[in-house]
């Protein structure tokens, strides 16, 4: 971020107050306002963030008014189009696009951790069956330090490293097993001759009686869709991670605060609330009653998979899912699936809406990619864990970059109190 030499003039009382403006390589200028209170005796207010920087990053720009999003200046739709997964994580993590001895090596890292520590086994025999996979990944990912205790000091760059890698080779280990637990099947354990996507559908899908040979049709469409969710920015979760993290929690319990936090279904458990709501819907005719009910102020449901806090465009991601949608459906024989007819026609009539178009809700990521998961044979409940899947490698770096940051301090808001003044305890016979 490099100073400027402009200023923000804030008068209180008739007292004025300089602040540095500061500006980006792209995107908006901030107002400096760290030392606003020790100057000025007062707070800035913005519950939800919808005004302010928490930090200054270099990893992944979104331009919501022109619908663009760049991982270290790479546009999301050429990175879906051309590269991969663990290239992409590459770059989210040392950041650029490596060479190919770097890569090979790189791949070959996370390869070779891709399993888990066998005792684990008895951690997920601990949940019931129909524990929600999210509460295990939750529960996992946390115990984590209690495993890999030779990669939980964060002051020692070797540990951050060997962390960063064991959690972006273990999580699709982590999140097939949660799927295996709940459906009653015996885990399958990764291969080291196939890819990231691949392995991940084969633990997935592949069962002692019947190995399973992903199509690489599916296995392209996975690893887009891991790259289609891989970071984005300064999203509730990784806010999560990084305060998380400001207060020296390991690495482990920091990717765990962010999971828990990507389950809400007004984040990443939007693509499940998406494809429970088009199900919901059933049919075409029904697509004009449940808009009136978005638009409806006295009712709370709102389209899941439409509108977010910084897209008031398109959402970037959601083109190419939409288009990784038509490919893998086609495939299957299922371009008729009646729940991607829904979407198309309620896509449709919400853009041609004028309450979507003058509040600027588009489709947002999870708005497609529920619909292509439930067709390669997700249930929905595994539609979150993908994501987190996906996104561990975005909360990893921004996690690693905070460390970095000889600035870095703890994060703790303040408020604006509204409670009741000073006021002396009443004996309760008194009361
Ligand atoms: C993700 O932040 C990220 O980057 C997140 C994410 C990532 O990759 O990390 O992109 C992933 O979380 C995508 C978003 C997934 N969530 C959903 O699809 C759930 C449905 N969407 C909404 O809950 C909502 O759009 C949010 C939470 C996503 C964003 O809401 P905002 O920006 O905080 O704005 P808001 O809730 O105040 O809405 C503004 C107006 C309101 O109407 P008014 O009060 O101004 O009259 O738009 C309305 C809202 O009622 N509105 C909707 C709506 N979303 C907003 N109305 C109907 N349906 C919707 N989906």
């Amino acid at each position: 971020m490099a100073e400027t030499n402009k200023t923000a003039t804030l008068t209180i009382d008739g007292q004025s107050y300089e602040l540095p403006i500061l500006s980006p390589t792209a995107g908006p200028d901030v107002i400096d306002i760290r030392k606003l209170y020790a100057q000025a005796g007062v707070f800035t207010y913005d519950p939800g963030f919808t005004s302010t920087a928490s930090t200054d990053s270099t990893i992944t720009f979104i331009d919501g008014g022109k619908g663009e999003l760049l991982h270290r200046g790479y546009p999301i739709d050429q990175l879906a189009g051309q590269s991969n997964y663990l290239e992409v994580c590459y770059a989210l993590l040392y950041g650029d696009l490596p060479s190919k001895a770097q890569m090979d090596d790189f791949e070959a890292r996370v390869t070779n951790h891709t399993m888990l520590h066998e005792q684990m086994v008895n951690f997920f025999r601990g949940f019931r069956r129909d524990a929600h996979p999210m509460a295990i990944m939750v529960g996992v990912v946390g115990a984590m330090s209690a495993f890999y205790h030779d990669s939980t000091d964060i002051s020692d760059p070797w540990q951050r490293e060997v962390a960063s890698i064991r959690l972006i080779a273990k999580m699709p280990t982590i999140a097939a097993w949660a799927y295996k637990y709940s459906i009653g099947q015996p885990f399958v354990y990764p291969r080291n001759d196939l890819d990231y996507a691949s392995n991940f559908l084969r633990m997935c899908f592949s069962v002692p009686a019947e190995d399973y040979v992903p199509d690489p049709i599916l296995s392209k469409a996975m690893d887009r869709i891991f790259t289609l969710h891989a970071d984005h920015e300064q999203n509730a979760s990784t806010s999560t991670v990084r305060l998380a993290s400001s207060s020296g929690a390991n690495p482990f319990a920091c990717i765990a605060a962010g999971i828990a936090c990507l389950w809400g279904p007004a984040h990443g458990g939007a693509n499940q609330a998406c494809l429970e709501m088009l199900r919901e819907i059933g049919t075409v005719d029904r697509i004009p009653e449940f808009i009136a009910r978005a638009k409806d102020k006295e009712d709370p449901f709102r389209l899941m998979g439409f509108g977010h806090r910084v897209y008031k465009n398109f959402d970037p991601r959601a083109k190419v899912m939409k288009q990784s949608a038509d490919e893998v459906l086609d495939l299957l024989g299922v371009e008729n699936n009646p729940v991607l007819q829904v979407a198309k026609e309620l896509e449709k009539a919400a853009l041609a809406d004028p309450y979507f178009a003058d509040k600027k809700l588009f489709p947002n990521v999870d708005f497609y990619s529920g619909i292509i998961l439930e067709a390669m044979g997700f249930p929905t409940s595994m539609f979150t864990p993908i994501f987190a899947l996906s996104r561990t490698v975005g909360w990893i770096s921004q996690w690693k970059e905070q460390l970095d940051d000889p600035q870095l301090k703890i994060g703790r808001p303040r408020q604006l109190y509204k409670g009741e003044t000073l006021r002396d305890y009443v004996p309760i016979d008194k009361r």
